[in-house]
């Protein structure tokens, strides 16, 4: 595992008056409200009690996102979220009153989604996401995936009502696909990523991702701890950077040292740490960790994690791949939890510096340590987590 300690002068500022606002706990009456219609379940908060004993830390704490919809991702609360307001606040402007979530299913409101088309690029998840908001207000969708997309999760996306286009190409070739597609068609774009001048849509996005940090300082108080640390995976980084806004707006001084973790074959949040810049990193060897494969910043979470991040770390390909197997074969009495490729890269980064006496001392990781982790997503490609779960584990 790579570690990077955040040298950025920026570090430990306070979050920028817009992120407070994006992000911060007023918001959450807001998330609540557009996030009713969509049926989500609070999903649980594992006391991973055997695992932290073995790794020496008081308290292993594990959000399992698997089961938060039959998605089987976070990424269900974000695009779906963002597709709703942008068609809500269509429907105010041309109603020219406020409209409540609740009306989504009105004629009224379904024929102003009639009327829109939103796209996306997406490894997978997110386009899942947005193809589901897209259904409940009536809007068509149109997802852009690239060559490294499974058949089985281009399928589950047109299950849901959407037009599948697979590009060739990485992921930033879909990106590019999706936004001159719909420049061109007058769709509106719903991109999980932002970039100068586009970002009101990734913040809505990530605005969603609050549903879930918002009951873990919930189930937080429920079990009367304070966390330490949190280990937290990124792609773009807008998981990351909206959980950590989040913590920090609520919790002022007692919140938890964040570490971002991010595969070793696409570690773009890294590179641009050590380079105190978002910079764009060459496109290299396709990772297991498909969600996290993205080779440039997002530029609000760029701006968010340069400031709230304490460390920076990498992990292979055999340390997710083991902690997928392990996560799904706990020792008891820890519970079962069923973790895709990318889902459990936070675990897997907290097994490897606990495993390394200087890394764990840099990020001062001892029997105190009360860790927060998320388990992003389930089996969201069943058929290849089942093959994965019988791979055996280069050393
Ligand atoms: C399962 C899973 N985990 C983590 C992430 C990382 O999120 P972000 O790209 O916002 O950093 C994603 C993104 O799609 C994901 O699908």
């Amino acid at each position: 595992m790579q570690l990077h300690i955040n040298t950025s002068r920026r570090f430990g500022q306070p979050l920028r008056t817009e992120d407070l606002g994006r992000f911060g706990p007023d918001v959450i009456a807001e998330v609540r409200e557009y996030t009713a219609p969509m049926d989500f379940v609070v999903t649980p908060l594992h006391r991973m009690g055997a695992l932290a004993h073995r790794l020496g830390i008081s308290t292993l704490l594990l959000k399992d996102e698997s089961g938060r919809s039959p998605l089987g991702s976070f990424k269900a609360l974000g695009g779906a979220y963002a597709v709703v307001r942008v068609v809500m606040a269509e429907a105010e402007r041309q109603l020219g009153r406020r409209v409540r979530a609740r009306e989504i299913g009105d004629a009224s409101i379904q024929e102003i989604g009639r009327a829109i088309t939103v796209a996306c690029a997406t490894d997978g998840n997110h386009g899942r996401s947005v193809a589901a908001g897209a259904k409940l207000v009536g809007s068509q969708a149109v997802v852009f995936i690239h060559g490294g997309v499974t058949e089985a999760r281009a399928d589950a996306i047109r299950a849901l009502g959407a037009e599948v286009r697979r590009v060739s190409g990485s992921y930033d070739e879909s990106v590019a696909a999706a936004n001159e597609e719909a420049r061109r068609s007058g769709w509106q774009i719903i991109s999980d990523t932002s970039w100068p001048g586009y970002e009101d849509i990734p913040a809505l996005v990530m605005q969603g991702y609050l549903l879930m940090v918002d009951e873990v300082l919930q189930q937080l108080c429920e079990s009367n701890v304070s966390l330490t640390h949190v280990f937290l995976q990124a792609g773009v980084g807008g998981f990351a950077a909206a959980v950590s806004a989040h913590l920090s707006a609520t919790l002022g001084e007692a919140k938890p040292r964040v570490i971002i973790v991010e595969p070793e074959r696409a570690a773009c949040l890294f590179q641009s740490a050590i380079e105190q810049r978002p910079v764009r990193i060459k496109i290299g060897e396709p990772t297991i960790m498909a969600m996290l494969e993205c080779h440039e910043p997002s530029l609000i979470a760029w701006r968010i994690l340069e400031s709230e991040a304490y460390a920076f770390v990498t992990i292979g390909e055999a340390a997710a791949l083991r902690t997928l197997q392990l996560l799904a074969k706990p020792e008891v009495p820890d519970p079962f939890v069923l973790s895709g490729e990318s889902g459990g890269a936070g675990v897997a980064a907290l097994i490897e510096a606990c495993a390394a006496p200087h890394q764990r001392e840099l990020l001062g990781l001892d029997e105190r340590s009360v860790v927060l982790a998320f388990n992003t997503e389930g089996a969201t490609d069943p058929a290849l987590y089942r093959r994965l779960l019988d791979e055996q584990v280069p050393a």
